[in-house]
């Protein structure tokens, strides 16, 4: 079976050597033109004078817009029609886009761009959640809140509390390509457009507004990112809405990539969150009643707040039952860039919670924190019969497919837990600068995109006379592997080696109306429509083949290249020839959406997932209480991706995963001063791990079990929820610093070397 197969990625051969074409890679036409955009320098304040003269006639300009030269819809948002491409009379964030310049080349695009005279009537701009908070400044009418059960009750006659608040700082992607697109104009104002997204869909429909023409007059082409991580759910439309624009413009081609300091200015992060607890507990460490209140900066459009923030919601419970519970979310308008998806679309924000409760927990009874977790968990699948119901989550949801007691038991004993933390104390006593820390959290992650419309996708396939096979569908590769896992389902459908099976690039011309690929949802989704394609084809093969050897369909079987029909034997490429010559079609599309989901977000009720996807990791640090400087020196995970369609796929985005979440909480800081300027915009101070910052041990290990739900091949999604594995490095970090006294450490994240000392310090008072 070439499904579960640890087959390399498809393109890694192409990747190493350079050759895999993303879009700046694409041959550009002679005549193309290129772009940049002129940026705000203020925060926030109205636009009383713009000198372009300067611009206008440096070297190699050809056209310069701004908001009125645009002939139609001047917006790039993805959900409220509140992001205009080019600034309207006013500015929102420092780096807003204000004009476009178009040129003959890169370099004099980027140099005129910074020759704008532009001047302003500036207001005071609300750049912090406290800001936010005092002026009121959200998206929605008020908070959003869930609420489960009578918990003000439940706090108050718990026989102990902890208070508290954790402030949790944003992300920048760090995708290695940048933002990047190109488009062509063609007859008749058609338009093909070749963009770096994760949405290609959205793509050609603000390019469709941008330019006045239907959708089918545009045609968007994704072969691969290199890496999206949700930052290309939204962020790469204005690129290719202001290379449409120009191209239609001046009839010429047109690309825009961003320079990483523009990319990183211009483009929306993680949210950054603060997140204020109130828990009650009985002497064992079970919480009977706790209340967040999470404060959410937006920044300065919607984008995908919303539902970003909803996630993080419906994560504040992360593995753990909760009897009565309260999630208030403010989601903040703010004067910087507008904040959008990152891997975990605000679940890991919301399960950072929970895990610091539960540590907090630990710390206050004096209780081993893994010994609280487990007595939170949920109840086990196991244990489920007729006559026990599930447990619910605090929106309602039953949560049918537990399995972290068994999981946790498991990695506490091949991670050899309990010794090693034994040690690590002994370790502790014996030395007074380096202190050691060790932590275990689980992940439970919600798979399914929680707008319930767009748990859908299609296919395309085709087989040709040779007996080889193109594949389409609607997902992005950007790295993940999605390509090759379905690959490999078309394969395995037709019995064929993968070889077999040409992936091409998505393109909105052969799959309409696409979602993003977002949500993890890649292979469940496209890897179920590509299989009920490949099964259609299939299935009229073997009628025409059992037809004309008057025998039953049953009878035609797919296998090692060949298809069987009764005693007789062809290959694949002969059968579809034959096939062909009795004139049966060797093209079908398929269709897949997920079952089971009903969710009102307003109500906070209901099951927005189709299931859980699970995991569990163990970080051991180290730090210097000198220098607040620490090392991961072992990480061990045990992580659930179902019955695995490639577990060396899975677990490079396990490892990934990992180390991304564990950067996120650890040395990956975003500082913005007091004018709302972002100060680390490039690699030399934003700092992502490097090689060198991998655990000295890292062992990854694969749950073995199926998905209890009927998903490809009964899989499970892998692409978000290893990300929050990297909690653990977290709240090894605190045990270490714990280590240095008797208060609680109330550690921020990130925690980079300067928070570590500070907690130190504070410990140590
Ligand atoms: N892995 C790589 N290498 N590059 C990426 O950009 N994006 C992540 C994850 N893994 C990403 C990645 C995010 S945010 C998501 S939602 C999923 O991949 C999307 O792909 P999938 O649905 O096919 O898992
Ligand atoms: Mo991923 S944040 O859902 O693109």
């Amino acid at each position: 079976m070439t499904v579960a197969k640890p087959l390399p990625h498809d393109a890694a051969h192409l990747h190493v050597t350079g050759q895999a074409r993303y879009v700046d890679d694409i041959p550009a036409p002679m005549n193309c033109l290129h772009l940049a955009f002129g940026m705000a320098d203020i925060a926030h304040g109205v636009i009383t004078g713009m000198d372009l003269t300067a611009v206008r006639e440096a070297q190699g300009v050809i056209v310069v817009l701004t908001a009125q030269d645009l002939p139609f819809d001047n917006d790039v948002s993805p959900s409220a029609h509140d992001e205009p491409l080019l600034a309207k009379g006013q500015v929102f964030y420092r780096g807003q886009p204000v004009f476009l310049v178009i040129a003959d080349s890169h370099l004099a695009a980027r140099h005129a761009a910074r020759l704008g005279q532009i001047t302003y009537d500036e207001h005071p701009a609300i750049l912090t959640i406290d800001q936010a908070m005092a002026a009121d400044s959200r998206f929605e009418d008020g908070p959003r809140i869930y609420t489960k059960g009578d918990v003000d009750t439940a706090i108050s006659e718990a026989p102990h509390h902890v208070q508290g608040s954790i402030d949790i700082g944003g992300q920048e992607h760090f995708y290695l390509e940048g933002q990047a697109a190109l488009a062509l104009p063609q007859e008749g104002g058609d338009m093909i457009v070749h963009s770096s997204t994760q949405h290609p869909t959205e793509i050609q429909h603000k390019v469709a507004e941008a330019i006045g023409q239907p959708m089918h007059s545009i045609r968007v082409e994704v072969r691969r990112m290199g890496g999206g991580f949700g930052g290309k759910e939204s962020q790469g439309n204005a690129l290719a809405v202001a290379c449409a624009v120009a191209a239609r413009q001046t009839g010429q081609p047109c690309k825009m990539r961003y320079d990483r300091d523009d990319d990183m200015i211009i483009t929306g992060k993680r949210h950054d969150i603060r997140i204020v607890y109130n828990v009650g507990f009985d002497d064992d460490g079970q919480i009977t009643g706790v209340d967040f209140t999470h404060f959410v900066r937006c920044g300065w459009a919607q984008d995908l707040s919303l539902p970003v923030a909803d996630r993080a919601m419906l994560h504040a419970d992360n593995a753990y039952h909760l009897p009565a519970a309260r999630i208030t979310s403010h989601r903040l308008k703010t004067h910087t860039q507008s904040a959008t998806a990152f891997r975990g679309f605000g679940g890991p924000q919301g399960m950072v919670g929970i895990e610091r409760v539960l540590d907090h927990i630990a710390h206050h009874l004096a209780r081993d924190p893994l010994e609280v977790r487990s007595r939170n968990f949920y109840t086990s699948s196991d244990s489920i019969s007729k006559t026990t119901r599930p447990q619910t989550t605090h929106y309602g949801m039953e949560v049918e497919d537990f399995i972290l007691h068994e999981m946790v038991e498991a990695l506490k004993v091949s991670s050899e837990y309990e010794k090693r933390r034994a040690a690590l104390e002994d370790w502790n006593a014996a030395n007074a600068v380096l202190k050691k820390g060790i932590a275990l959290t689980p992940v439970k992650f919600g798979i399914s995109f929680t707008l319930t419309h767009l748990n859908q996708a299609g296919a395309l396939v085709h087989v040709y006379q040779d007996g080889s096979i193109h594949l389409n569908h609607g997902g992005t590769e950007m790295g993940q592997g999605l390509f090759q896992k379905v690959a490999q389902v078309a394969a395995d459908r037709f019995g064929v080696p993968v070889e077999a099976v040409k992936i091409t690039a998505t393109d909105t011309a052969k799959v309409p109306n696409t979602s993003a690929t977002a949500a993890s949802s890649g292979s469940d989704l496209n890897g179920m429509a590509v299989k009920l394609a490949c099964d259609e084809i299939r299935d009229r093969m073997a009628c025409c083949l059992a037809d004309l050897h008057q025998t039953d369909p049953s009878k035609v079987v797919f296998r090692n290249g060949n298809v069987d029909i009764g005693a007789a034997r062809l290959s694949f490429a002969e059968a579809a020839a034959l096939v062909y010559q009795n004139r049966v079609s060797l093209s079908a599309t398929g269709f897949y959406k997920t079952p089971k989901l009903s969710w009102d977000r307003i109500k906070g009720q209901g099951r927005p997932f189709f299931y859980f996807a699970y995991g569990a990791a163990v970080t051991e640090v180290v730090i210097d209480t000198l220098t607040g400087e620490n090392r991961i020196l072992r990480a061990d995970i045990l992580h659930d991706c179902g019955a695995s369609l490639n577990p060396a796929l899975d677990i490079g985005q396990i490892e990934g995963g990992y180390v991304q979440g564990a950067g996120w909480l650890t040395t990956e800081e975003l500082v913005w001063d007091d004018k709302g300027q972002l100060r680390t915009h490039a690699p030399s101070t934003y700092k992502i791990p490097a090689c060198s910052d991998r655990p000295d041990v890292f062992n990854v290990t694969l749950w073995d079990a199926q998905n209890p739900e009927q998903t490809i091949y009964r899989s499970k999604a892998v692409g978000e929820p290893p990300l929050m594995l990297g909690i653990s490095a977290l709240l090894a970090l605190s045990d270490a610093v714990g280590a240095c006294g008797a208060t609680y450490p109330d550690l921020d994240a990130p925690a980079t070397a300067e928070r570590i000392l500070m907690a130190v310090k504070r410990v140590r008072a």
